[in-house]
């Protein structure tokens, strides 16, 4: 009785250790300042520099190269290699009105969000069950937290183009859009209809979005 007592505790032990650990984990810490792309031999001021996102913020409703689809600009270690090993990215996030980015998680990092112009909505999932769902309408100056990995979604709630920028606590906080996990990754009709207690006809109309 004793030794069954004994290994329960130590099965729970090595569980919540590795819970924990998990719960932790984030990009590995490096051994040295930062990592170079193999093909340079040595960093200058431009590999700590990234200028991909000069002139994201000029663009007003009313100029003509203003965005009118939803856009995301991302900046992580491929499009800026000096982030690989600081465990940081960031992304600009262009939401013209009406416009949406339909839920989605990261399962690298939080992400912190600052509402730069406009208005939006943000939603956020709990992942104990789907009913936990967290709205919030923010203003320019606004910021909202969405902890790692769980589902959720940006809307713009005004009348103006929407500008904001994430940060994202990996260099590569990867992404899961929902839709398309669910929808565009080749699931079988039969499970889905299960899942989403309808036919086979009705997640075969769906899926024709995919495509
Ligand atoms: C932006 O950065 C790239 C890569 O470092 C550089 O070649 C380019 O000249 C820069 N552009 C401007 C406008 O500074
Ligand atoms: C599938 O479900 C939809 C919506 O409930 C219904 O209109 C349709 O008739 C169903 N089709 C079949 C083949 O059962």
């Amino acid at each position: 009785m004793a030794s069954l007592l004994k290994l329960f505790i130590s099965i729970l032990a090595t569980t919540l250790l590795a819970t924990s650990q998990l719960a932790n984990s984030g990009d590995p810490d490096i051994l040295s300042d930062f990592i170079l792309p193999p093909d340079l031999p040595e960093p200058d001021e431009h590999f700590f520099t990234f200028n991909g996102t000069r002139g994201i913020f000029d663009a007003t409703s009313d100029s003509p190269d203003q965005q009118k689809t939803t856009k995301l600009t991302k900046i992580t270690m491929e499009e800026f290699p000096a982030l690989n090993g600081q465990g940081v990215s960031l992304a600009v996030l262009q939401l013209p009105v009406g416009c949406t980015y339909p839920p989605h998680s990261h399962p690298r990092a939080a992400e912190i969000i600052l509402v730069v112009r406009g208005s939006i909505t943000v939603g956020l999932v709990g992942s104990d069950d789907g009913d936990c769902l967290y709205t919030q309408t923010l203003e320019a100056g606004d910021m909202f937290v969405f902890p790692k990995g769980l589902v959720h979604f940006q809307q713009n709630a005004g009348e103006e183009d929407v500008i904001a920028v994430s940060a994202y606590g990996s260099a590569n906080a990867g992404q899961v859009s929902i839709p398309d996990s669910v929808f565009g990754s080749g699931i079988e009709d039969g499970m889905l209809a299960d899942a989403f207690r309808t036919n086979i006809t009705v997640v075969q109309d769906i899926k024709a979005g995919f495509q």
